[in-house]
């Protein structure tokens, strides 16, 4: 039997995706060890592979069939506009894209102002600002705590993820827009899902029933 390979976006959607697929008897025992550092796991038993990727990368390894399966956030999906099928809402990872910045911004996102955007979801961001908003914006790409960017000056707004809204209400930012609501996706290399039909058909419906039982 060819191994069914999955791409999990390594942390803490790693995790709960195990999680979830214990419940549909899915389990690889060699990833539990947490001091491992492995980053290819199997189980022989079920004929499944299992993989740890930066989670910018998992639509890669997807599209191009090194993983038939992924598990990623709807904000990476979107993000990196791959060649995949998304194909299931988990419903965990639960967060939202957001303009923010200080209040004093909310008035230049009414005007039709040039003001300078920081992110980490370039894409994104073009793509709420400029073809859903229709509002010129020069985007600058920052690789993490983009929160620090309307605070030095290097920019009017954010965009970013929003979970907690814990970041903002410390660094005294404030939600402005919401882009889209985000969380944690399945994801399936279009050829795979014809090829290996049946068992992608079966996982899908598993665990499409645990999730309705958990909700
Ligand atoms: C994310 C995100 C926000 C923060 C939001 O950053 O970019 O900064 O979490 O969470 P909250 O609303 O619960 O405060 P992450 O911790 O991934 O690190 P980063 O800033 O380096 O991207």
């Amino acid at each position: 039997m060819r191994y069914l390979t999955f791409a999990l976006a390594k942390g803490r959607l790693a995790k709960k995706s195990m999680e979830l697929f214990e419940k549909i008897g899915i389990s690889c025992e060699e990833m539990k060890d947490k001091d491992t550092r492995k980053l290819i796991f199997t189980n022989e038993e079920l004929g499944l592979k299992f993989f740890l990727a930066k989670p910018s990368d998992v639509p890669t390894y997807v599209e191009y069939g090194a993983a038939d399966i992924g598990v990623v956030g709807k904000d990476t999906i979107l993000e990196e506009g791959r060649n995949i099928y998304e194909v299931m809402d988990l419903g965990f990872g639960k967060c939202r894209m957001c303009v923010c910045g200080p209040e004093s911004a909310r008035e230049l996102l009414k005007k039709n102002e040039i003001i300078r955007v920081a992110t980490k979801y370039p894409n994104i961001a073009k793509a709420h600002f400029t073809n859903k908003k229709n509002q010129t914006v020069e985007i600058i790409k920052l690789n993490g705590s983009v929160e620090l960017a309307p605070l030095v000056g290097l920019s009017e707004v954010i965009v970013d993820i929003v979970e907690t809204g814990s970041t903002l209400k410390e660094n005294g930012l404030t939600v402005l827009e919401e882009v889209t609501p985000l969380s944690a996706r399945i994801v399936v290399n279009q050829v795979s899902l014809k090829m290996e039909h049946e068992r992608i058909r079966k996982f899908l419906t598993d665990l499409n029933e645990v999730l309705k039982e958990n909700n």
